[in-house]
């Protein structure tokens, strides 16, 4: 059976302030996703929260970019927004930039990661939702997973992984794609993912029969807006076990944390701390950036789970070396490079300084020409 799994998310109302989400939105969301199930518009779904983020797991018959399908996802938050505002929660409708659906919520908002697939005899897959951060904090955790083998033993090991996968990657500025393969492209992938502002891996496919691996949400609020709203918090599917990698070298990734950007008021570096869905409510200077990890198995597109992945004593190193992480970056303050260069700053004031200034800058360079040439040389003297 061919199955569609749709992750839609949305940062519709802080409680409190950016940190988590508030029961009765999310209960709303639920209700309303409950109803379109029952009328058979979905297959099955599960509510995740990720700080001041919802996202909507969905799977269905409606294929990828379904109207029916990012429908339901734009009227649960609009929904919820509605409660959002009642509670005067803080950025209530944050993400829902637009003021109707028009078929698609795909430059409307919401992060969309989606991937359809013939359900096998056994379909574990993960969703990881991030807060605090943008879509390519997955660049290097993907590139772990599918290309290196020091990460991922079934690359060597497994006869469907062997010959490789293919990243999809998306310039962020252009909408422009491109298709590397690994392993023979590694390296002109890394030139690119490593950029991340302006690069993000979008989909990974198996080279072996060309299914898709992993799917995640590219969406960049800010540049759909053209000003601050949010950091587009994303989400990522991916799916484990025989000709996938292993459940483990998924979340093995994870298990050193990496900087990533996103962090207070959009405009910050930080470590990316894999957390259990309760301690999913970043508050220490709104951060630092989470992760979780839901896990399921689908049968006949049933989503059975969610398991918590991170909730593992495992991953307490990582949560330590992350806080340690945090403490040296927060150290530098205002300072990049923990504050993020000037053209990624968010809620940016720098203009405005900027123009404030401009009359008052001076040509240094000529000055200190001009008062070397006033300093009479030695032997001019007498
Ligand atoms: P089991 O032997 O527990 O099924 O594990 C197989 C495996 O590959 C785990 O990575
Ligand atoms: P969100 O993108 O999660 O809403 O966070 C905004 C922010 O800048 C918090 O400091
Ligand atoms: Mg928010
Ligand atoms: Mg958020």
């Amino acid at each position: 059976m061919k199955i569609t799994l749709s992750v839609i998310k949305a940062d519709i109302g802080g409680y409190v302030g950016h940190s988590s989400t508030h029961p009765e939105v999310v209960e709303t969301v639920r209700e309303f996703v409950k109803k379109e199930c029952e009328k058979g518009n979905l297959i099955d779904f599960d509510i995740l929260t990720c700080g001041d983020d919802i996202a909507i797991v969905m799977t269905h018959n409606h294929g990828v970019d379904s109207e029916v399908v990012h429908g339901i996802a734009w009227n649960a938050f609009e929904k919820g927004t509605e409660v959002a505002k009642k509670l005067k929660l803080y950025g209530a409708g944050q993400d829902l930039l637009s003021d109707a659906f028009s078929g698609n919520v795909k430059g409307l908002g919401p992060g969309v990661a989606e991937a359809e697939f013939e359900e096998r005899p056994s379909e574990p897959v993960v969703v990881f939702f991030a807060d605090k951060t943008s879509p390519s904090a997955w660049n290097l955790p993907l590139y772990e997973m599918f290309a290196d083998p020091m990460n991922t033993a079934g690359l060597v090991i497994d006869p469907k992984m062997h010959e490789g996968f293919t990243f999809e990657v998306l310039d962020v500025y252009t909408g422009k794609a491109v298709k590397l393969n690994t392993p023979a492209e590694t390296y002109d992938l890394l030139a690119l993912i490593g950029t991340v502002g302006k690069y993000v891996v979008k989909n990974v496919y198996r080279n072996f029969d060309g299914e898709i691996a992993a799917a995640a949400s590219t969406q960049r609020l800010s540049l759909m807006a053209g000003k601050y709203v949010g950091k587009d918090d994303p989400v990522l599917i991916v799916r484990a076990q025989s000709g996938f990698p292993a459940i483990g070298e998924i979340l093995e990734p994870f298990s050193k944390p990496w900087i990533v950007e996103g962090w207070m008021r959009g405009s910050h570096n930080g470590p990316l701390m894999p957390v259990s869905f309760e301690d999913a409510r970043p508050s220490r200077f709104d951060g630092p950036p989470r992760v979780i990890a839901a896990g399921y198995q689908i049968a006949e597109g049933k989503l059975i789970g969610p398991a918590d992945l991170f909730r593992d004593p495992a991953f307490d190193k990582a949560r330590r070396v992350a806080n340690d992480m945090a403490d040296i970056l927060r150290r530098q303050g205002i300072f990049e490079p923990h504050r993020l260069p000037a053209d990624e700053m968010e809620y940016t004031t720098l203009p405005k300084v900027l123009k404030k200034l401009e009359g008052r800058f001076y040509d240094a360079e000529a000055q200190r020409v001009e008062e070397e040439e006033k300093v009479p040389e030695k032997g001019d003297v007498d």
